[in-house]
């Protein structure tokens, strides 16, 4: 039974991946060699991938290197007159499904903003009229500048879409935090999924989404509070699918340190008090997806001031109090609960046992169940291997990307919603 499911979602998978044709833009920064992982990765799926590089970026990687996976030409140049004989920057622009950024720099990502048009990454890029999906990647102070910050917020109005960057360890030796580009396999998702959805298809259009992620932080005093090692990561992809294909979506979110997705709504709560009473505030929704890691408990009476540490005095017993259980509140609603309500189980052992019991004590029509203790370490990582309880049963997913572990999960919550509605017309 289990294994003609794994069997069925593998085949999903494949379905995302007919032949599209990718331009390629790849910027001047150090990571410009995963592209050619990617270009190897996306021609093995049948996709048709063109490649254009800055001058910057051919100091990293050889446009040589990259014809030859490509197996066709590169272009470098704006002003090369066989190129505007064979093949001008506005064809290229057009002649393409998709145009992926990667990595973009500082520099580009100004450029783009500014509408500049002084080479010929710059040239197509303001002369598409075509989906444009970015995957940023320089230090961390890069990334923070309030001048990026501008730009990056002038490009999603422009509806230009982001993958990353993810957190991690720069080039520079001892310099660490969200800069680096996405991991190719969660690039590869990103690009993937707009596929699925750069059509008409947008399964989830008119629909209200309410999707809550991170962990919260409970007061102990006004420095400590209580917390958990949730990154934010599976539940932020989950409101990015959601939106990409077609719903309104609401994200509530704890204290993370990861980029925004795009195209949502994005309240930012600290702790389970607060996250509860947001959600409230989004409702009415059709789907809500509830991936928080919730702290359970909260001080019964936080301290007003820092507590003092003394040698002579014994460590400070802290009473604790039980947060509201938010999932549960949204799933018993009698009046304006959601038609679908998805809860998760971090569980580090026995997961199915411990997830059917929650199905049934949180009163959610699905679980989404993982083993944190799993050595691809789930939690913060990248990747995910989930168990997805239905009424209809278990099924176990094959580890993928939490990039498609969304998209998978919400492209069948849409199924399962448009099932819904046309039981109740008839
Ligand atoms: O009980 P447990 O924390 O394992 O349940 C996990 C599920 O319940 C997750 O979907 C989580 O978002 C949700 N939850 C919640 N509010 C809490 C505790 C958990 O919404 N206080």
């Amino acid at each position: 039974m289990i294994k003609s499911r794994l069997l069925a979602a593998r085949s999903d998978l494949t379905d995302l991946s007919s032949a599209k044709r990718i331009l390629l833009i790849i910027g001047g920064g150090i990571a410009a060699y995963k592209c050619l992982d990617l270009i190897r990765r996306l021609r093995e799926r049948g996709h048709i991938v063109r490649v254009v590089m800055t001058k910057a970026a051919q100091q990293f990687v050889t446009p040589l290197s990259v014809a030859a996976l490509t197996n066709e030409r590169v272009f470098t140049d704006l002003f090369d007159l066989d190129d505007e004989r064979e093949i001008g920057h506005i064809r290229l622009s057009r002649d393409t499904d998709l145009i992926v950024v990667a990595p973009a720099t500082a520099d580009l990502l100004a450029r783009m903003a500014g509408g500049h048009a002084d080479n010929l990454a710059t040239a197509i890029l303001l002369a598409t009229d075509k989906p444009v999906l970015v995957a940023p990647a320089m230090n961390p102070r890069m990334w923070l500048n309030p001048a990026t910050r501008r730009n990056v917020e002038q490009l999603k109005r422009d509806g230009i879409d982001f993958v990353g960057p993810a957190i991690g360890e720069m080039a520079e030796r001892g310099e660490a935090g969200l800069g680096r580009l996405v991991e190719v396999p969660d690039l590869l998702a990103a690009i993937e999924s707009r596929f699925s959805s750069a059509s008409d298809d947008k399964p989830l259009a008119g629909c209200r989404v309410i999707v809550t992620s991170g962990p919260t932080h409970e007061p102990i005093d006004p420095v400590r509070y209580i917390a958990n090692r949730s990154s934010g990561k599976q539940g932020h992809e989950l409101a990015a699918a959601a939106a990409r294909l077609g719903a309104d979506v609401t994200l509530v979110s704890g204290p993370v340190s990861i980029g925004e997705p795009a195209g949502v709504r994005i309240v930012r709560v600290s702790t389970a008090e607060e996250m509860l009473a947001a959600v409230k505030h989004a409702l009415p929704a059709d789907i809500a997806i509830f991936a928080a890691a919730v702290a359970d408990w909260r001080m019964a009476t936080p301290n007003t001031s820092k507590i003092k540490k003394s040698t002579s005095d014994a460590p400070p017993a802290l009473t604790l109090a039980e947060n509201p259980d938010i999932l549960k509140t949204i799933a018993q609603l009698r009046k304006g609960r959601p038609p679908l309500v998805v809860g998760f189980a971090a569980e580090t052992n026995d997961v199915i046992a411990h997830a059917k019991k929650k199905l049934k004590s949180k009163g959610a029509d699905w679980i989404v169940a993982n083993d944190v203790s799993s050595p691809i370490g789930v939690m913060g990582g990248e990747r995910n291997a989930i168990h997805l309880l239905t009424s209809a049963g278990v099924e176990s997913w094959p580890e993928m990307s939490k990039a498609e572990v969304a998209i998978r999960i919400v492209t069948r919550a849409a199924a399962h919603l448009a099932t819904l509605k046309r039981d109740a017309a008839e």
